[in-house]
């Protein structure tokens, strides 16, 4: 092969490159000459089909290959037996349920762990010394970091009897108290916080932390006599000195399903919005769901793998995470559909790493149907007899209706007929069973006990409902859905929340439109100011440098009232430059902006408009549809109509748009400026932006990479301002940390937490 001396260099230069680019984040060259280089190679692999078949091919890896996971700071180090993990997970019970019926169902005896939430990390006895610690890496080299493990508080022997080699597993984590104490101030959370600490250079940065590994598993194993009880095994472990972690035994679904819905019989509590590990002779360790795993080893054995993972193991997330905080104000945001949306502005709280001081409370009936949880309202005594006939007094309250009212941390009286007042009890709701048939409670000599569900037997709250000024509020997240309030803890003031009649910016009164309220005044600068975010936004005519804050002043001040006017704001150029925090590097940079928008696709132009219903996605079916503006401001609501995904709502809203005049005048006046490029067939949409893909997400990267790819973008490795986008899978580490706190800092970041955003996103 002629060009054979050429490949090989290539490979060695795109090799040294991904390096440099995936591990440490940086590069010696440009992305351009980098393009240049794989280019090349793309084209002599067409040239020599068969280089595509060799394994070191460029073409075949994606991002850091197959050393992801691990950096370049430290040693490598293969394990003796791959680090597996668990591919079956859910936060439903319904397939927990499933999964123990696929391994055996009932009699089939499993085991339930916290799964915690840490960094994994194997360590290697050879000959019954211990040798080394090393990281998970992607389960089968991982780093070495023996010197940050000795560093650690982890209880582990040094030597272990009958010369035994052994490696054994467990996650590295940093206990709540520990993190709270000392360490929160830089870190959002205890994950982000072991993750940061362990990859260390210096090992002293290790100690007086309370690192401490958690060992849960086995790995190649020799001169042990095992047993076939996993749960044994562990046993093992913790009598020969390794710290572990507490394991539930059972066999039935009936004791499975309460032993995860009593969150390992309250042993796993909720602290600060953090799910907490609370038992004797453990370290508060942060866990994020409940590992469920066959006994057997022989069973687990007969069980197998899949490609994906072991069939004999389950990882059960927990539900959302709640928080109490305290209701400051509620802002009434105008849309730019005169849509007036209530949101709530509280104390601000972190559930989970994740700080929140604002949630949409959607519509007035929202405020005004929020239940009050719990209210004990003692109306007055009514004489009782105690169990041994004496006179009692016990407190009349309202007895619970229905089970709904019970929520997650609601405190209740038992009042149970037998007891008299001195004996009855507070129970704190841990949380409510499946079937609604019956509830765990927590804080009590009963703690992690069943109860079932009997009407009379307890006192709560009466039923009350509304939002009040200073409440305290239950603040609910998911990974996957925006935080949102979902019930009132309890009142402090009996001012209830008044919704309001006028428009909170123009003055002019307001209409409810089923559960929604409008301001429908088409000069309300609230509503002038949602369109211009939207005409500006990224999606649309992307100006950077024209944030929510900027449009309001320039609004304000008459500087901008239509469209058309941010292409004439050089006439106010003075003024602008006047304006606090507007130098002439900002300006310039402004206007340059604004130059480079005058060159948009439709769909950007078609979304930037702020047509009713027209999201990104009509917007680029309309696009595609209609090739170009003229087509579009000529169409027919029939025409419409024949577009897949538009239905009649939609076309009617476009329709009435378009036969306004003053949106025919507004789009004129904005054409002397602006040249719409045709929408081609093949999608450049995200040419020149970069992503991050970061955590175990559904797909392989390679999925994502391809998505990507194919509109124009590129993946790359960390997290800058420049990143346009990351995606986040389970167990994101620093990277999302970093987004997170970019945006934070102000820049614009756009969050796929979740399959269905980055569904949504590239559809
Ligand atoms: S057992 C095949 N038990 O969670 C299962 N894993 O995907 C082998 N983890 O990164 C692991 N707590 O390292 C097991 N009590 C526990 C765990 C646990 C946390 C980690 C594991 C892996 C992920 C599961």
């Amino acid at each position: 092969m002629k060009d054979e001396k050429r490949i090989e260099e290539l490979k060695q230069l795109i090799a040294k490159y991904d390096k440099q680019y995936y591990e440490l984040g940086q590069s010696d060259i440009s992305d351009a000459e980098y393009d240049r280089l794989y280019e090349e190679y793309v084209k002599l692999e067409e040239q020599y089909p068969e280089l595509k078949e060799m394994k070191d091919s460029p073409t075949r890896k994606v991002g850091a290959g197959d050393d992801a996971g691990t950096t370049t700071l430290f040693p490598k180090y293969t394990h003796k037996s791959p680090l597996l993990s668990i591919n079956q997970k859910s936060r439903d019970l319904n397939d927990l349920k499933d999964f123990y019926e696929n391994v055996g169902g009932d009699g089939t005896e499993v085991i339930v762990e916290p799964k915690l939430d840490g960094i994994t990390c194997n360590i290697n006895y050879e000959n019954g010394i211990f040798v080394n610690a090393a990281t998970r890496g992607n389960g089968y080299v991982g780093d070495l970091i023996t010197e940050n493990f000795q560093n650690t508080d982890t209880f582990y022997p040094k030597t272990l009897s009958d010369n035994a080699s052994l490696e054994v597993r467990g996650e590295a984590i940093i206990p709540y108290d520990m993190f709270k104490k000392s360490l929160q101030d830089d870190y959002s959370n205890p994950r982000n916080a072991v993750a940061g600490i362990m990859r260390s250079q210096d090992s002293q940065d290790i100690k007086d932390k309370g690192i401490q590994v958690m060992f849960y598993d086995i790995g190649k194993v020799e001169y042990v006599p095992l047993e076939d009880s996993d749960s044994n095994n562990v046993d093992y472990l913790k009598c020969v000195g390794f710290g572990s972690v507490p394991v539930c035994l059972v066999d039935t679904w009936q004791d499975l399903r309460k032993v995860v819905e009593s969150r390992l019989n309250g042993m796993i509590k909720e602290v600060d919005g953090f799910n907490v590990l609370i038992a004797d002779g453990y370290p508060q360790a942060v866990c994020d769901g409940l590992v469920i795993k066959v006994n057997s080893r022989q069973k687990r054995k007969e069980l197998g793998m899949t490609e994906k993972g072991p069939r004999w193991a389950f990882a059960y997330k927990f539900k959302p995470l709640h928080a109490l905080t305290t209701l400051i104000d509620i802002e009434w945001q105008v849309g730019k559909s005169g849509k007036v949306v209530p949101v709530a502005v509280f104390d601000e709280i972190t559930l989970g790493g994740v700080k929140i001081s604002k949630a949409t409370l959607n519509n007035p009936d929202y405020i005004q149907t929020m239940p009050v949880l719990y209210k004990e309202r003692t109306v007055w005594h009514v004489k009782s007899y105690d169990n041994w006939g004496e006179l009692a007094y016990i407190p009349y309250h309202e007895p619970i209706a229905d089970i709904d009212f019970i929520l997650p941390g609601d405190v209740l009286i038992d009042t149970c007929p037998e007891k008299s007042q001195g004996e009855m009890e507070r129970i704190i709701v841990q949380c409510i069973d499946s079937d609604r048939t019956g509830f765990y409670i927590t804080d009590s000599e009963f703690d992690g006990e069943w109860y079932p569900f009997e009407a009379d037997r307890y006192y709560f709250a009466n039923k009350e409902y509304g939002l009040h000024q200073g409440d305290v509020i239950i603040v609910e997240r998911s990974n996957d859905v925006i935080p949102r309030i979902v019930a009132i803890h309890h009142h402090v003031t009996d001012r209830l929340i008044e919704i309001p009649d006028k428009c909170p910016v123009c003055g002019h009164a307001l209409i409810l439109d089923g559960p929604q309220l409008f301001c429908q005044n088409p000069d309300c600068s609230g509503q002038i100011l949602g369109k211009m975010i939207q005409f500006v936004s990224r999606d649309g005519m992307n100006i950077v440098g024209l944030g929510g804050s900027i449009l309001e002043v320039l609004l304000e001040r008459g500087y901008i009232q239509t469209y058309a006017d941010i292409y004439r704001l050089d006439r106010f150029e003075k003024e602008i430059l006047s304006l606090e925090k507007f130098g002439t590097r900002k300006y310039q940079n402004l206007q340059k902006s604004i130059q480079e928008s005058t060159n948009v696709t439709l769909s950007q132009f078609l979304f930037a408009l702020g047509i009713p219903l027209v999201g990104k996605k009509t917007a680029k079916d309309l696009a595609r549809t209609f090739i170009t503006l003229d087509n579009f401001l000529s169409t027919t609501h029939k025409q419409l109509l024949s577009i897949p995904d538009i239905n009649t709502k939609t076309a009617s809203g476009i329709m009435e748009w378009l036969e306004d005049e003053n949106h025919k005048g507004m789009i004129q006046d904005l054409m002397q400026y602006i040249q719409i490029k045709e929408e081609t067939k093949s999608t450049n949409e995200l040419a020149g932006k970069s992503f991050v893909i970061t955590g175990t997400l559904k797909n392989p990267r390679q999925y994502y990479q391809k998505m990507i790819e194919e509109r124009g973008g590129k993946v790359v490795g960390s997290v800058s301002k420049k990143t346009y986008a990351i995606l986040i899978g389970e167990n994101a580490g620093s990277k999302e940390t970093k987004a997170r706190r970019l945006i934070e800092d102000g820049v614009d970041i756009i969050i796929l937490d979740n399959e269905d955003k980055i569904n949504d996103f590239f559809r």
